[in-house]
């Protein structure tokens, strides 16, 4: 095949490539095809498809990926708004690079680490998982990220590590709604460690094949699919392992409403209201209440944590 050079193509010659992919938009446009097969960017176009299949695998439970739209801009993410809506505008100040981690406590390798670096050893892979919030309503989201515990064991945890404590960025400036009252900066959560380390447990630094948007974490946050969304924070700087459980966020809140361990929990309602069904989100009001799993459906993975234990009591 004969490839020109770019100096060698007349600009008349492009003007006739214009005019001819416009004139193939218009005729496609007449065959009544949809409007996302007309998108200039193939790519869009491609992901478009790629996420309209329901998946099948072991993470996704054959549910329809939530739209893009609907997943990036209905977010909880307290630091810039209560309202899911304003993060999206509010957060776009926020400066994700160059950004560092810092690791403390009970490890071998502690201290300040380029979140560049930790990329490097921890390749990337898509996980598309239900994900469900406090609030009663669930997502499907394709994250793109790597596992919890390699990254963990990469700063070789001691035998006293018994918890791994996340913190998100304090940077009142920037992070607005920190100016208030309605949490208790910063936002901290945390797993037992045997969690954390869990095949299941996750950080994303994506969702739909894009690095993440701020107003969903950027530029890394957990995702802990069989528990209650507001474990897995956003925007993290700091984790620590601890020999004692931590205090979190929510949990010093309001303690009767959120528990340490969050799982999914039909049989558990929050003090007030049940959580026995979900509202998918993006789903019209006419589609039925989806009945909420235990554990999220991901019992098979994840139910021998908690063995011998009281999940009404550790709720
Ligand atoms: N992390 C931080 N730092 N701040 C928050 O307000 N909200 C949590 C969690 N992580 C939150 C956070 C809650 S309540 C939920 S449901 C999920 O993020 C929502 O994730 P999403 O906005 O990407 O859907």
């Amino acid at each position: 095949m004969l490839i020109k050079e770019k100096s060698t193509i007349l600009s008349s010659e492009i003007t006739d490539k214009a005019i001819f992919l416009n004139r193939r938009k218009i005729i496609k446009a007449a065959a009544g095809l949809s409007i996302t097969s007309l998108l200039p960017n193939t790519a869009t176009a491609e992901k478009a498809k790629k996420y309209a299949q329901v998946p099948s695998g072991p993470y996704s439970a054959n549910l329809q990926v939530t739209s893009i739209e609907d997943a990036t801009n209905y977010t909880n993410y307290y630091e810039f708004s209560t309202n899911k809506k304003d993060s999206t505008i509010l957060a776009r100040p926020l400066k994700t690079s160059p950004w560092t981690i810092t690791i403390e406590g009970e490890a071998e390798k502690t201290g300040e680490f380029n979140l560049e670096d930790i990329l490097k050893n921890n390749p990337l892979e898509e996980r598309i998982y239900r994900f469900r919030c406090v609030e009663a309503w669930s997502m499907v989201v394709p994250w793109i990220g790597f596992p919890l515990g390699a990254m963990l064991q990469q700063f070789k945890p001691t035998a006293k590590a018994k918890f791994a404590e996340f913190t998100t960025l304090y940077n009142p400036e920037v992070m607005i709604g920190q100016r208030g009252k309605s949490l208790d900066w910063p936002y901290v959560e945390a797993l037992r460690i045997d969690e954390a380390m869990h095949p299941l447990a996750f950080i994303a630094t994506g969702m739909y094949d894009e690095d993440l948007p701020k107003q969903n974490g950027a530029p890394l946050r957990l995702v802990v699919p069989w528990k209650y969304g507001f474990k897995s924070i956003k925007a993290i700087v700091k984790i620590r392992f601890s020999e004692t459980m931590p205090a979190t966020a929510w949990n010093k809140m309001a303690a009767g409403e959120y528990g340490f361990y969050a799982n999914v929990n039909p049989h558990v309602p929050h003090p007030r209201w049940s959580q026995s069904r979900e509202r998918i989100l993006g789903a019209s009001i006419f589609t039925p209440k989806r009945k909420t799993e235990l554990f999220n459906g991901y019992g098979e993975q994840v139910a021998s944590l908690y063995t011998g234990m009281d999940l009404k009591k550790h709720f």
